[in-house]
């Protein structure tokens, strides 16, 4: 069998598993999140989950990835044999590529309104009624979603460096880059304070139980925990490369980014008198809304942002794709010796179909419901309200109460004995024995009792 290959630096590793995380979660979902749920106060409990929660379940996969090099399903296999374990393993081979049926129809979506923009299309008053009118069609979104997994497809199949690697080295650093000039360009509106004190001034009176518990989805959404694909990620950094940096790096650009993205959308929302709370919509109608607005006065410089809005939500959204692609891929070509090419078919053969139907829920599948949901938003909920916390809890507890504690210690530390790497290493061990699983515990069983 061929060699594994490895993530080329420390730097590519954590581009890779940033652009995982950022992704639609951070553009499109955590901003219409903080507008439903009290603004600030949301965001606070969110940095507070951040730190947790979601670092130490990070830090879980990366130590059972990093320690096996091997994928979710091996991983769990080498370290605890003829255990059950493995269910675990296989658990978070289907849930990634869950997720990736129902995303690729948004990350089609954001094809379909980049070229829109790249005709300046938004220089008519209709434009947010137009997205209604897209989704329930039937053959543009599906020709958008095939386009975008074929992408992924196309960048996966040259593997982890010259595909993964080579692609998310160049456009997450881009993303930044690209997000920060929208921000500048929103907070300059006239009227646009009015969305960033939205966002630094704190309404806790909005901060029920539920928006605790979609602060906390949320922030493992955005991070990709509970599945597996930061796991096969870390499968693919060096033993020598410091896993806690490579964490705490990864979580700090997520972050900032969510943050950056919410004062890149809000001020803009306000300065145009639309209300915050417009939901899954937000960036497909609210903000077409507003560059064909802008375009009155200003047409060039309207269509410009536009562009550069649309080209950063394809870009975010493919580097979480590919993450959520490799880590079928690994299952296929290590578990089953699969050649990369077929692994790669066979996943879009399967993900596509899936797609095909979620894509169909908005429009001539509407009325078929579900437990009172679309297909779309079956899966939606059930991979961020079940598989992540679900995934979460088990990966914290794997590493906390199973694996030997002188193995995740060597991870943690990357093998260092100063004093400082003691501390560090004492306090991610208590997150992740107690804190996360108990956390997330207590938020499950809350939503349902409250
Ligand atoms: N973190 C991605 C985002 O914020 O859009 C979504 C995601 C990627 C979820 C990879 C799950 C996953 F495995």
């Amino acid at each position: 069998m061929a060699a594994r290959e490895h993530f080329g630096s420390r730097f590519a590793a954590v581009m890779a598993m940033a652009g995982s995380a950022i992704g639609l979660g951070n553009i499109w979902r955590f901003p219409y999140m903080v507008g439903q749920n009290g603004g600030a106060a949301f965001i606070i409990v969110y940095l507070l989950a951040a730190v947790l929660l979601s670092l130490p379940i990070f830090m879980a996969e990366s130590i059972i990835g990093r320690s096996t090099h091997q994928g979710t399903f091996g991983a769990m296999q080498t370290l605890a044999p003829g255990t059950k374990w493995k269910w675990l393993g296989l658990l978070t081979v289907a849930s990634p590529l869950i997720i990736m049926s129902y995303y690729s129809v948004v990350g089609g979506w954001s094809i379909e309104y980049l070229l829109k923009s790249l005709t300046f299309g938004f220089n008519k008053p209709e434009v947010a009624t137009e997205f209604g009118t897209f989704i329930s069609s039937t053959w543009g979104p599906l020709l958008a979603h095939t386009a975008f997994m074929a992408t992924c497809a196309l960048i996966v199949v040259f593997g982890v460096k010259k595909g993964i690697e080579n692609f998310s080295k160049i456009t997450t650093p881009v993303l930044f880059v690209l997000i920060v000039i929208i921000m500048v360009f929103s907070c300059t509106l006239p009227g646009a304070y009015k969305g960033i004190e939205y966002l630094v001034k704190p309404d806790f009176s909005a901060l029920t139980g539920e928006a605790v518990a979609m602060a906390v989805g949320q922030s493992f959404f955005s991070l990709s925990l509970g599945v597996g694909t930061i796991l096969t990620y870390a499968s693919y950094i060096k033993k020598e490369e410091n896993l806690l940096s490579a964490g705490i790096g990864t979580s700090a650009f997520d972050l900032l980014f969510a943050i950056i993205a919410g004062f890149a959308i809000m001020p803009a929302v306000f300065a145009s008198g639309i209300e915050p709370g417009a939901g899954p919509g937000l960036i497909f109608e609210t903000l077409p809304f507003i560059f064909s607005k802008m375009a009155g006065t200003m047409p060039v410089v309207s269509g410009i942002i536009a562009i550069l809005f649309f080209v950063t939500i394809l870009f975010a959204a493919l580097t979480s794709a590919i993450s959520m692609y490799e880590t079928g891929v690994a299952y296929l070509t290590e578990e089953r010796h699969m050649s990369r090419k077929a692994a790669v078919l066979l996943i879009f053969a399967g993900c596509w179909t899936v797609g095909v139907l979620c894509s169909l829920s908005f429009g001539p599948l509407s009325g078929f419901k579900l437990i009172g949901n679309s297909i779309f938003d079956l899966l939606d909920k059930f991979a961020s309200n079940i598989l992540m916390p679900f995934g979460g809890i088990l990966f914290t507890v794997f590493v906390g109460w199973i694996m030997p504690k002188p193995q995740v210690k060597s991870e943690i530390t990357s093998g260092k004995t100063t004093m400082a790497s003691q501390v560090v290493y004492s306090v991610m061990y208590f997150l992740i024995r107690f804190v996360a699983p108990v956390g997330i515990l207590a938020i499950i069983i809350s939503q349902f009792v409250l």
